[in-house]
C-alpha cells in the first residue's frame, strides 16, 4: 500500500489523461455517428453510407470499451488512495463524489456498448447518452467543488470539454473511416463535414476556455505566476498547433479536394492531430489535479522572478563532488555519529517515499544545472548532425542516433545521485520516489529510440530503395519523443518551495510542447516519404532538438 500511495501522485495524472481520451472517443464517436455518419449516409450510396456507419460503430465500440476500462481504474485506484490515506470506510469512499462521477460515466458507457451493438446504432438515444455521459463526468470537475459561480463554472467545463469531444474525441472515428475505400468524391464529403464539427468543437474549446479564464485564473500574473496558469498557456500553444493542422485540413477538404489525391495527406495530418491531442489531455490531467490559480493568491512568482532567471548565464562546465550533494552530505554526518555512538541500525538520510522532501542544498543545485547544460550540448550535437543528415549529402551523418545512447547513460548515472548506481540508495527502493521513477523511465525511453533509429538508418544505409516502406521501427522515435513530451508536460517535482517548483516547470513545459512538436514532424516525414510537407518537416524536428538544446544549456535553478 505504502509503495501505491507514493506512486500514486503520479500515476493518478497518467490514469486521468487516459480517462479523459477514452470518454472524449466515446462521446466523439457518438458525436461523428449521429451529427455526420447517419445524415451522410442518406446521400451517399448504400455500400458507402453503410461503411460509414460500421465506421463510427467500430468507434462506439472502442470508445466505449477503453471508457469503462479507464474509468474503473481511475476512480478504482482513487478510492484506494483515499481509504489508504485517509481510513476511511469503504461505504465513504465510494460516496466520493469523483466515484459518483465514474459510476455515472461508466453507466452511460454500458448502455452506448449495449445500443452500439446493432448494425444501425440509433442515433438520438446515442446522442442522449453521450449528453448524460459529459453532465457526469463534468459533475466530478473542480466546477463541482465550487461555492460561488459554480453553475457559470460547470457550464464552462462542459462547454470545454463537449468541444474537446467533438473536435479530437472524434478523430479515432475520422481516422477509421478515412481508411476505407472511398470514391473521391464521398471522402471529400465525410471530411468536409467532419471540418463543420471540428470548428463547432473549437468553438466550445474556447468558450470553455474564456470561463476557465474569468473563473480559475482572473489575471494575466495568475497565467506566467502559478502552475495552473502556465499549464493553461502550454496548452494554447499545442491548441495552436492543433489550429494550423485543423487549417491545412480544411483548406485540403474545401480548396485542394478536386485534385484528388487529397486522401493520404489528409490522414496524416489527422494522425498528428491525434498526436498533439493526447499530449493536450496529458496538460488537461495534470492541470486538474492542481488548485485552480485564482485559489493561489500568494505565493506566485513574479514576472521579475522569472525574467531574472531567464538571464542567460554561461554553463556549468565542471559538475559539484556527489559528496558535497545535500544527501551524501547528511549520510556522511550521520555515519560519522554512528560509528560514534554504535547505534544499532545504520541511520538513512532519506528514504524514498517516506513523504518528506530530500535535502537540498546549493551543490544540488549547481548538480542539476550541470546535468541540464551538458544534455544540452548532447541534444545540440545530435540537432546539428541530424540537420546535416537532412541534406543528405553526409552519409556519416545518419548515425547521429549514437549519440543519444551518450546521453542515456548520463541520464541514467546522473540524475538521482542520491541513488544507485552512485548514490547509497538502492536502485529498486528508489523507485518509490515517482520522480526517480520518472527519470529512469526517460532515461529508457531515449535508449529505445536511439537503438531503434540507428538500426532505421543502417538499413537505409544499405537498401537506399527502403523509400515508403519502412517497418514499425522507424515509428519509435516520434512515439518515444511524443512520450517524452507527455511526461516532461504531465510531471511534477519534490520541491517544497512552490514557487522554485514552479520556475522548474517554467523552463520544462517549452521543453515537453517542443518535443511534441518535433514527434509530429517527425512522423509527417516517414508517413508522407517524397511529399512536400515531409521534405519540410525532416528540417523541422531537428530544429526543435536546437532549440530543446538552447533551453538545458540556458537551463537555471538559482
Ligand atoms: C484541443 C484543445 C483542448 C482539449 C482537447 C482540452 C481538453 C480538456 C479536458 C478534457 C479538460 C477536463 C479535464 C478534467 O476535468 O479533468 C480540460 C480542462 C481544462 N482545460 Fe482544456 N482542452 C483544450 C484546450 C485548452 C486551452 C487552449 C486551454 C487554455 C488556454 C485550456 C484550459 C483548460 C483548463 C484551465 C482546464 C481545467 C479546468 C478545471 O480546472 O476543471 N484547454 N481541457
Amino acid at each position: 500500500m505504502d509503495l501505491f500511495l507514493d506512486l500514486y501522485g503520479f500515476l493518478s495524472v497518467v490514469l486521468h489523461a487516459g480517462e479523459l481520451m477514452a470518454r472524449s472517443v466515446l462521446v466523439g464517436a457518438i458525436a461523428f455517428l449521429g451529427l455526420l455518419a447517419v445524415p451522410l449516409s442518406r446521400r451517399l450510396s448504400p455500400s458507402e453510407g453503410a461503411m460509414l456507419i460500421g465506421a463510427a460503430r467500430r468507434a462506439i465500440l472502442w470508445g466505449g470499451w477503453l471508457t469503462l476500462g479507464a474509468v474503473a481504474l481511475s476512480a478504482g485506484l482513487g478510492a484506494v488512495a483515499l481509504i489508504g490515506t485517509l481510513e476511511l470506510p469503504v461505504s465513504r469512499a465510494l460516496g466520493a463524489s469523483f466515484v459518483l462521477s465514474a459510476l455515472g460515466v461508466m453507466a452511460c458507457a454500458a448502455l452506448a456498448l449495449m445500443l452500439a451493438r446493432r448494425a444501425v446504432p440509433p442515433a438520438l438515444p446515442l446522442l442522449a447518452l453521450a449528453l448524460l455521459l459529459l453532465v457526469a463526468a463534468v459533475s466530478g470537475s473542480h466546477a463541482m467543488s465550487r461555492v460561488e459561480d459554480r453553475l457559470p463554472m460547470l457550464a464552462a467545463t462542459f462547454v470545454h470539454q463537449a468541444g474537446a469531444a467533438l473536435w479530437l474525441g472524434g478523430l479515432p472515428a475520422l481516422l477509421l473511416a478515412l481508411r476505407l475505400k472511398w470514391s473521391v468524391a464521398a471522402a471529400q464529403a465525410v471530411g468536409a463535414r467532419y471540418s463543420v464539427l471540428a470548428v463547432a468543437g473549437v468553438g466550445g474549446i474556447v468558450a470553455g476556455v474564456v470561463g476557465y479564464y474569468l473563473g480559475y485564473v482572473q489575471s494575466p500574473e495568475a497565467i506566467y505566476g502559478t502552475a495552473y496558469g502556465a499549464m493553461s498557456a502550454t496548452k494554447s500553444v499545442l491548441f495552436s498547433a492543433l489550429l494550423l493542422l485543423g487549417l491545412a485540413n480544411w483548406l485540403l477538404l474545401h480548396r485542394f479536394a478536386q485534385a484528388g489525391g487529397f486522401l493520404p495527406r489528409l490522414r496524416r495530418f489527422v494522425e498528428c492531430e491525434l498526436i498533439i491531442g493526447i499530449c493536450i489531455f496529458g496538460i488537461a490531467a495534470s492541470l486538474t489535479a492542481v488548485p485552480p490559480a485564482a485559489d493561489l493568491p500568494d505565493d506566485r512568482v513574479t514576472w521579475a522572478e522569472i525574467a531574472e532567471r531567464a538571464v542567460p548565464h554561461a554553463p556549468r562546465l565542471a559538475s559539484p563532488s556527489h559528496s558535497d550533494l545535500g544527501i551524501p552530505a547528511l549520510q556522511a554526518q550521520l555515519d560519522a555519529e554512528w560509528r560514534a555512538r554504535t547505534q544499532s541500525e545504520r541511520p538513512q538520510a532519506f528514504i524514498p517515499g517516506e513523504g518528506f522532501l530530500p535535502p537540498r542544498n546549493a551543490f544540488d543545485i549547481a548538480w542539476s544545472e550541470y546535468n541540464h547544460h551538458m544534455s544540452g550540448f548532447v541534444v545540440l550535437a545530435v540537432g546539428l548532425v541530424a540537420l546535416l543528415d537532412a541534406t543528405r549529402r553526409v552519409p556519416w551523418a545518419r548515425h547521429w542516433p549514437l549519440l543519444f545512447m551518450g546521453l542515456a547513460a548520463f541520464l541514467f548515472m546522473r540524475s538521482d545521485p542520491e541513488a544507485w548506481p552512485l548514490g547509497d540508495i538502492g536502485f529498486l527502493e528508489s523507485l518509490r520516489d515517482p520522480e526517480v521513477l520518472q527519470h529512469k523511465l526517460l532515461s529508457l525511453l531515449v535508449v529505445v529510440f536511439a537503438i531503434s533509429e540507428w538500426s532505421v538508418r543502417l538499413r537505409e544505409e544499405k537498401t537506399s530503395s527502403l523509400r515508403g516502406k519502412r517497418g514499425p521501427a522507424a515509428y519509435v522515435f516520434p512515439i518515444a519523443m511524443a512520450l517524452g513530451g507527455f511526461l516532461l508536460l504531465a510531471h511534477t517535482h519534490a520541491i517544497a518551495n512552490v514557487r522554485e517548483a514552479l520556475l522548474v516547470e517554467l523552463s520544462h513545459l517549452p521543453l515537453g510542447a517542443a518535443a511534441v512538436i518535433a514527434a509530429c514532424a517527425r512522423w509527417l516525414e516517414l508517413r508522407g516519404d517524397g511529399t512536400r510537407e515531409a521534405r519540410v518537416a525532416r528540417w523541422v524536428w531537428p530544429c526543435c532538438l536546437v532549440f530543446i538544446s538552447g533551453l538545458l544549456i540556458l537551463y537555471r535553478e538559482a
